[in-house]
């Protein structure tokens, strides 16, 4: 572990599903959480994560602070980095960045000119099989990659009692499910090639056009039994199916859901080339699955023994004891905080910066796009 990560501090807002991971991955590096802040003190203290602190504002003046953590509902995310930044902290903000390209702009742009280090959170990346993927299509072992496809489903959101701030598009924005999770598929995807998409297809659906929305606030994968509720008609989609072509003329495609049973959060991408396949699934991450031609498959498990040197140094345990979502969070802060400890961002990030996060809006605002005008539409900044 380095020493300057060790000395390195800070502060978390938003204290819900994805706070919790937050605070618990930093820990493990030794950054020490300063304190985190939630919508009220009374419910940030009830979680017990850390030290509370009264406010934002409070966290932003606190001089112990190196880093704030951004992982509140998305609509809080581009007034908190705007804050963040004049109060100059480094950052990592949940995804998306922004609610719009424009906003998200306007953060990369801000962002690169005060020099801090910025990182928009796709923790995806970080699972080691995944840089090990990156790694076999980086050396040639699939030839040239002709198609990339797969999707993201879950089922959380299948019933129509089923609620969340996700799904009030003043809050979580007027993209849902692709904004959501089909962004973590896209930046994933992307990572993996080494090529942007140019171009897109999109076909959104809203399976469940009316939700009962409870009376309260539920927390994410909270059950919310028993409670009054009220009908809510939905604008923004629970599915959606996309084709893709990317920059060097490879196609792909993906299907997004939060209303797929039994796929509880299931990431799932092959990579097609003219010399071998390779396939991976979120949840059976441990494995990464090879495709060949004129010999068997074959099953690699996560084995740091076994691994590209880019894929060995993002693992901990030796082969067969189970790593994981936790973990992703762990390497993904160890590279950010390697940054800050050396003072600035480096030439070439090795984590998503918050130009990736904006390169999801804007593949976000071609996505509706092309499907509010049912055509391809080209992809650009
Ligand atoms: N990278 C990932 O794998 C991943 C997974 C889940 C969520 N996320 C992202 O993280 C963010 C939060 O999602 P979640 O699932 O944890 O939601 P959540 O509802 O479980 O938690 C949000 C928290 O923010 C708090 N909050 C609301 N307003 C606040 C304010 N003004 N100041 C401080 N705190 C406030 C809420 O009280 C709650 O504790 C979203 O942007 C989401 O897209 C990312």
């Amino acid at each position: 572990m380095s020493t300057e990560i060790r000395h390195l501090r800070a502060g978390v807002v938003g204290t819900g599903f994805i706070g919790a991971v937050h605070v618990e991955a930093l820990r493990r590096l030794g950054v020490e959480v300063v304190g985190v802040v939630g919508s009220s003190p009374e419910r940030a203290e009830a979680k017990a994560l850390a030290p509370v602190l009264s406010s934002y504002e409070a966290l932003l003046s606190d001089e112990r602070v190196d880093v704030v953590h951004l992982t509140t509902p998305n609509h809080l995310h581009y007034p908190q980095v705007k804050q963040a930044l004049e109060a100059g902290k480094h950052i990592v903000c949940e995804k998306p960045l922004a609610m719009t390209s424009a906003e998200s702009a306007e953060l990369v742009e801000l962002a690169q000119r005060s020099g801090l280090v910025h990182c928009t959170n796709f923790n995806i990346r970080f699972y080691p099989q995944v840089q090990q993927a990156r790694a076999l299509v980086a050396n040639g072992a699939v030839g040239t990659v002709w198609n990339v496809h797969g999707g993201y489903l879950q089922d959380w959101l299948l019933l129509p009692t089923d609620w969340n701030w996700r799904l009030e598009p003043e809050k979580g924005g007027t993209l849902r499910a692709v904004a959501d999770i089909g962004s973590h598929w896209l930046d994933l995807v992307q990572f993996v090639v080494g090529m942007r998409v140019e171009s897109l297809l999109a076909d959104l659906a809203t399976a469940i056009p009316v939700r009962q929305r409870p009376a309260r606030e539920i927390e994410t994968f909270a059950a919310a039994d028993d409670v009054e509720r009220e009908d809510a008609p939905m604008s923004t989609e629970d599915l959606a199916h996309i084709l893709l072509r990317f920059e060097d003329g490879s196609r792909g495609s993906l299907v997004v859901s939060q209303v797929s049973a039994g796929r509880k959060n299931s990431l799932r991408f092959e990579v097609d080339g003219a010399e071998g396949a390779v396939a991976w699934d979120s949840e059976r991450h441990e494995e990464l699955w090879l495709g060949h031609r004129g010999r068997p498959n074959e099953l690699l498990l996560r084995d740091p023994a076994l691994f590209a040197p880019e894929a060995r140094s993002r693992t901990g345990l030796p082969g067969g004891h189970a790593e994981g979502f936790a973990e992703t969070f762990k390497e993904l802060y160890r590279a950010v905080y390697t940054a800050v400890a050396a003072g600035k961002p480096p030439a070439q990030p090795d984590y998503p910066t918050f130009w990736d996060g904006h390169w999801e809006n804007v593949l976000g605002d071609a996505v509706a796009l092309s499907d509010r005008e049912r055509r391809w539409v080209e992809v650009t900044t």
